[in-house]
């Protein structure tokens, strides 16, 4: 007889289901009948759309994750975070400057901090969100940038927020700020574009295009690949 596998209770919305244990959420939601046409992208940790909040009896905390990541549990009771609008400022990354009055200019409630921790308690990634919007304040790009560097945008830090502050868009104006106008260029890089306008490579991209889609396939999957 084949082994029964262990179930476990979870509430999608309030509604009671029973879902085979070692699922992630994402999986348990669609287990129990749920399509994803929002809240689901990548399903591999990075592109942040499935940012879900949920509950456990007895514990008064409110706990998230990334649906695609995070494994059911026994009496969780799960609701996904909707789309909601953010505060985005639009630029020309070209003529601003890295500094403070750059940031203010855009994002002024940077100022209006509560210093509640929210934001960083609630991260999936766990990065030090107060601490980035706190580098922010002091016009510390470079701080931001490296702080918020495996940021996601989930929005899950801008759900909580009570100064209503959008740290992914703060965070993302700071490393755009930082890339164009605070790193160094990058030398390997510059020598690469002038190979290319050369025509170093002319004769290999010829080659390539002729190819067929098996001849293109077999080459991707022998390609050597960083450890
Ligand atoms: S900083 Fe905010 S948007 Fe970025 S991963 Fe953390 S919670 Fe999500
Ligand atoms: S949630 Fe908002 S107010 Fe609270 S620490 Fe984070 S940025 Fe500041
Ligand atoms: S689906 Fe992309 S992070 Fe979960």
């Amino acid at each position: 007889m084949a082994e029964e596998r262990k179930m476990v209770n979870i509430y999608i919305m309030g509604k009671h289901y029973k879902v085979p244990y070692g699922l992630t959420i994402m999986k348990a939601m669609e287990y129990a009948g749920y399509r994803f046409v929002r809240g689901c992208g990548c399903r591999g940790g990075f592109c942040g759309a499935c940012g879900t909040v949920y509950r456990k009896p007895g514990d008064f905390r409110l706990k998230v994750g990334l649906a695609c990541q995070t494994m059911v549990e026994d009496n969780m009771y799960l609701t996904q975070i909707p789309f909601y609008p953010a505060n985005k400022a639009t630029y020309n990354l070209e003529e601003l400057t890295p500094t403070l009055s750059t940031i203010l200019q855009y994002y002024p409630e940077v100022t209006r901090c509560l210093g509640c921790n929210q934001c960083t308690r609630i991260c999936p990634q766990e990065l030090k969100v107060m601490d980035y919007i706190a580098a922010a304040q002091r016009g510390d790009i470079e701080k931001v940038a490296h702080l918020s560097f495996d940021c996601i945008m989930c929005g899950l830090c801008a759900s909580r927020c009570p100064a209503e502050i959008v740290h992914y868009n703060v965070a993302i104006l700071a490393r755009r700020l930082y890339g164009r106008h605070i790193a160094p260029p990058a030398k390997h890089l510059a020598k690469r574009v002038e190979e290319i306008k050369a025509g170093k490579f002319d004769e290999e991209i010829q080659k390539l295009m002729k190819m067929n889609k098996e001849e293109l396939q077999k080459l991707y999957n022998a390609r050597d690949i960083e450890p």
